[in-house]
């Protein structure tokens, strides 16, 4: 793996992965909206960066040629199918035999056998809507560009994220197949790990068409199932 590209580059959980896989050595082409530019001015010169709608198919080709390996930050925002449009443009583009490593959240289900907490649901069911209605967000978008992902023969993986928390990196998230496992419990996950995992994943093959569901390593599940897988 030498060159990857990070569609979303200057969000928060992109600027994370920049400083990853710089400090893997990677060669980095970033994706960000024109006038997100300036968030990346802490690697001026270290990157390339293609500033552009995500969901831009010409942006996103030039993007990713060339490129072993392309993580991509899936986000429900406004109702022009953002996620949908930016999945499918690296799904289509991306050099065949590529690692493809997309971000969302635990309410993505690839089999429908997650089991979801009461709070999850309510607020989905409460946020969905409303989000819709104010233009603001479209959470099935999110849904479709992960259906997209999960049925295209790439070599993809889709990290689903828990709730998420700054702070310093505990190490790596453990994860699980799927949300309900007790494994996955605390539901927490540090950004900067969420990132750890993303950019790992482009190296580990085992990960290749999994969903993993992850969890920060050192929350209070992650620690218990460590003990027991230890005892
Ligand atoms: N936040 C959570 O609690 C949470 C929980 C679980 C999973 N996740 C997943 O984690 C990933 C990153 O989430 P995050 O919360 O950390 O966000 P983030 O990294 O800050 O990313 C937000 C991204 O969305 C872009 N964006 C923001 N508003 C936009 C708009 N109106 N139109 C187009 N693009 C827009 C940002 O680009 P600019 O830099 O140009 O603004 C940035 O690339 C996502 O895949 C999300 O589903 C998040």
């Amino acid at each position: 793996m030498k060159k990857i590209c990070i569609v979303g580059a200057s969000g928060k959980l992109g600027l994370y992965m920049v400083r990853h896989a710089l400090a893997r050595g990677y060669e980095v082409v970033g994706v960000c909206r024109a006038n997100s530019v300036g968030k990346l001015d802490e690697f001026k010169g270290r990157i390339t960066i293609i500033p552009g709608a995500t969901n831009d198919r010409e942006v996103i080709r030039r993007a990713v040629a060339g490129c072993d390996g392309v993580m991509v930050v899936l986000v429900p925002f406004g109702v022009h199918q953002l996620s949908t449009g930016t999945a499918q443009a690296v799904l289509d583009f991306a050099a065949p035999g590529a690692r493809l490593v997309f971000s969302c959240g635990w309410h993505i289900t690839r089999d429908g056998k997650d089991v979801y907490p009461g709070s999850m649901k309510v607020l989905l069911a409460l946020f969905g809507p409303i989000a819709r209605l104010f233009r603001f967000a479209d959470v099935d978008d999110q849904v479709e560009a992960c259906r997209r992902v999960f049925e295209s023969t790439t070599r993809w993986t889709v990290v689903r994220g828990s709730d998420l928390e700054e702070g310093e990196s505990q190490g790596l998230p453990l994860w699980s197949r799927h949300v309900g496992d007790a494994v996955l419990e605390s539901n927490l996950t540090r950004r900067i790990d969420f990132a750890l995992f993303m950019v790992e994943a482009l190296q580990n093959d085992a990960l290749v068409h999994e969903a993993p569901a992850i969890v920060g390593c050192k929350t209070p599940s992650a620690l218990a199932h460590a003990a027991g897988a230890a005892a």
